[in-house]
């Protein structure tokens, strides 16, 4: 059965802050899902991960289908007009075009889906990630498809033994979509090169090499591509499929005991240890730290079982309180060096116009002259066109 598993993320308002949705938004939505899913849907798993929705759905209607984006596009309106009417802050946040299009690709909303034929039993985790960006999986899928160290199955496991293909995505392309494909094991030197860059080169997809068969899907938005300034993180989802030719979930797991530095908390402008955390958990310390929860399923003619929370497993608190340990100690350097994102991150916030205010202030010793502004020379430039033209 061919079967194609959408995920459809917002940040549509929350309490507190960017801590997480109301429950009556988180309501709204569900409601609104349920009344119009009837003929679209399969199945469908609605969550909250910090402030951020995610709608995981089953259906036989294919990538990119404006029915299953529209359905999803009016949830999030709907929670958006219980989030005004609650007061939360950044009602509507993610929600950055008014018309609705066809597709919610480059309306703000995260996406991630695919597309395969069912397997007679089809385990699938579903990650979402707040606080961060999505080129925070790219060190836990180049471990968990590439790396023997921390994946014995592409020893063990003859259908792994061929590699894996990584798409990846230079997501400061904004004119399409530019892409490279890259074969692991034989080309893992250049995989790293590029996923070493987390803000620019992203993990969008990874297939089998022996079966063809696609293994996981992330979203790859960049919201300040769309609005042109700061307006939230890009905060990440992704399906995988695991078991069998792909990864072991454990083996997909393991790579998140790492808490490695990841760009998000505060602002979206600070490096911060990335923390496995429960489903439906909130925001706390430092808008932070970034946070990643995954449900894992079985599924069966696109129905899904039950979520298994399986950052909930006690071995994770350990997990935790190492990365809250880690947390704490680059926060203690406050906004110095490495703890900030570099400057091409911070340049779609206001640090630009005061630097740019700064500039003027600058003197070159002996000229005495003020260095003029970025704003205060396109004035200038205004003016003498005007008297110009005038
Ligand atoms: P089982 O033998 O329990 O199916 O486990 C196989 C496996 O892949 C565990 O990592
Ligand atoms: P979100 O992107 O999760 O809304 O967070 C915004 C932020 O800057 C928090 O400090
Ligand atoms: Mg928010
Ligand atoms: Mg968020």
């Amino acid at each position: 059965m061919k079967l194609t598993l959408s995920v459809i993320k917002a940040d549509i308002g929350s309490i507190g802050g960017h801590i997480c949705p109301s429950r009556q938004l988180l309501e709204a939505v569900r409601q609104h899902v349920n009344q119009y899913s009837n003929k679209l849907l399969r199945d469908h798993y609605i969550s909250a991960t910090g402030d951020d929705i995610a709608i995981v759905m089953s259906h036989e209607r294919g990538m990119a289908d404006p029915a299953i984006h529209k359905l999803a596009w009016d949830a999030f309106l709907a929670g958006t007009e219980v989030a005004k009417q609650q007061g939360l802050y950044g009602a509507g946040q993610d929600l950055l075009k008014d018309a609705f299009s066809g597709n919610v690709r480059g309306m703000g909303p995260a996406v991630a889906e695919m597309e395969f034929e069912e397997r007679p039993n089809e385990p699938f985790l579903f990650f979402a990630a707040d606080k961060t960006d999505p080129g925070a999986f790219n060190l836990p899928l180049y471990l968990a498809f590439a790396d023997p160290m921390n994946t014995p199955g592409l020893m063990l496991a003859p259908g792994m033994a061929q590699g894996f293909r990584f798409v990846i995505m230079d997501v400061n392309h904004t004119e399409g979509d530019r892409i490279i494909e890259l074969q692991a094991p034989e080309e893992l030197y250049d995989i790293a090169a590029l996923l070493r860059d987390t803000e620019r080169y992203v993990v969008e997809s990874i297939w089998s090499r022996a079966s063809g068969e696609q293994a996981a899907v992330v979203s790859t938005s960049r919201l300040h591509n769309i609005a042109g300034k700061y307006t939230g993180k890009d905060d990440p989802v992704m399906l995988l499929r695991v078991q069998k030719d792909f990864p072991a979930t454990g083996e997909v797991l393991a790579p998140y005991a790492i808490g490695p530095l990841v760009a998000g908390a505060m602002r979206g402008s600070h490096q911060m240890p990335l923390m496995p955390v429960r489903l439906d958990s909130g925001i706390s310390y430092f808008d932070g730290p970034p946070i990643v929860s995954c449900a894992a399923f079985a599924m069966h003619r696109g129905k899904f079982t039950e979520a298994v929370d399986v950052f909930a497993h006690p071995f994770w608190d350990s997990v935790r309180s190492h990365v809250a340990d880690k947390a704490q100690e680059i926060r203690r350097q406050g906004f110095f060096g490495a703890a900030m994102l570099p400057m091409s991150e911070l340049e779609y916030t206001g640090i630009m116009e005061k630097l740019d205010r700064l500039n003027g202030r600058f003197i070159v010793r002996g000229s005495e002259q003020p260095q003029r502004t970025v704003a205060g020379k396109k004035k200038r430039a205004r003016k003498e066109e005007g008297v110009l033209l005038g």
